[in-house]
């Protein structure tokens, strides 16, 4: 009898993947990094990745690093806060949610009161901070830091503590930021200097196809479970190399096993269970984004899955698809607004697709 473990596959937000696909050249360049800053080398990271695509998996492996490393490490979340919450609130949670996770005791509002003045009570913090750890480098890990969008000040804050005499002579911290980068480029606009100091980036990508078959063969390991060659290529063809895609789909197929096989009588179940988890976590919001003259393009960006040109647009509109009453003298608009609200990207030849190929398929069977 075939013995059949838990599903290995972890499609939930921020839950550590049993493989982490693709990534190696990241890890490698953030050890290296640990040793330079180690040596009192002065950088702080940035990460940037769309939804989705493994910032916080990471995150939370750089803290198990570093802490092989033995450096002492802070993993913490920056969560959208109420509309008035201020930057002076958000730096004083994670000054307080630093040194809580260290387990220390000190008295970030006895400094904040002593210091009127924000950054200066924010630098005495993160020196005591520092002093008290006992670690040679400190690492703190800010995920989701878009969501500070709203009080950007906190952003500026933090880069003008990090760039003082005090803090760089006293302290020893590494700060590795995520971002999904629109939300950086907002911050950018406010705040440009913010721009300059975290020079070194890492971007995330979707996996590539070697990689995601390394990922779901290397996952599969010890289950008892296998997945037919053309269900894999089925999994990259759908997923794109996604990560969370990815995981979410394989999870699926994994559950609609039948004696330890994943073949093409499992697929179609998976795949429609799998859209339908991605409408409502993600695409019907963003769908919704788009008008009614908008959602009429994107169902023909949907069908088509190819990168389309302007003109070649056009045609489809008035020969193949015969919408009648078009604005076609407005489509170059609807497309422009379609690439700003995320649901088309654009290449360089400014020819344009549908975001994601499970989008296109969310629109052509639920919409
Ligand atoms: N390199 C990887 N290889 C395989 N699976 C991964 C990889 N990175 C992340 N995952 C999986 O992808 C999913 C999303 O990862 P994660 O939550 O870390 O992304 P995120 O960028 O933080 O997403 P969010 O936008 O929700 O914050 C999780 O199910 C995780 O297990
Ligand atoms: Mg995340």
């Amino acid at each position: 009898m075939v013995q059949i473990v838990t599903n290995p596959f972890t499609p939930q937000s921020g839950l550590e993947p049993k493989i982490l696909g693709a990534r190696d050249g990241l890890v490698e360049e953030v050890l290296s990094l640990l040793v330079k800053r180690g040596r009192g080398e002065q950088f702080h990271l940035l990460m940037l990745g769309e939804w989705g695509m493994g910032k916080t998996s990471l995150l939370k492996y750089y803290k198990k690093l570093s802490q092989n490393k033995g450096y002492k490490s802070v993993y913490t979340a920056l969560t959208k806060g109420d509309k008035d919450e201020s930057y002076k609130d958000m730096i004083f949670s994670l000054l307080e949610e630093i040194s809580f996770s260290l387990g220390l005791n000190i008295d970030i509002s006895g400094l904040f009161k002593k210091f009127k003045n924000i950054p200066i009570a924010t630098i005495e913090a993160f020196k005591n901070i520092y002093l008290d750890s006992n670690s040679e480098l400190l690492v703190i890990l800010i995920d989701d830091v878009q969501n500070a969008s709203g009080a950007p000040k906190f952003l500026d804050i933090l880069r003008l503590v990090l760039s003082s005499e005090q803090i760089i002579k006293d302290t020893n911290y590494l700060f590795l930021l995520s971002s999904t980068p629109g939300g950086w480029e907002s911050f950018l606009k406010r705040y440009d200097p913010v721009g300059r100091f975290f020079r070194k980036k890492q971007i995330l990508s979707k996996l590539d196809k070697n990689s995601l078959e390394f990922t779901i063969k290397n996952t599969l390991l010890n289950t008892g479970v296998v997945f037919k060659e053309g269900i894999i290529e089925n999994c990259w063809h759908y997923s794109e190399g996604h990560p969370y895609e990815l995981q979410l789909l394989a999870n699926h197929l994994y559950d609609n096993q039948v004696k330890g096989v994943v073949n093409n009588s499992c697929w179609d179940v998976s795949l429609v269970n799998t859209i339908k988890d991605l409408g409502i976590e993600y695409f019907s919001s963003l769908y919704n984004k788009a008008s009614d003259r908008e959602k009429e393009l994107l169902v023909i960006f949907a069908e088509s899955g190819e990168y389309i040109s302007l003109p070649e647009l056009r045609e489809l509109i008035i020969y193949k698809k015969k919408i009648k009453g078009y604005p076609v003298a407005n489509i170059k608009n609807f497309v422009y607004r379609l690439i700003d609200k995320g649901l088309i990207i654009r290449r360089d030849d400014k020819k344009c697709r549908i975001l994601d190929r499970m989008f296109a398929e969310y629109i052509l069977r639920f919409k």
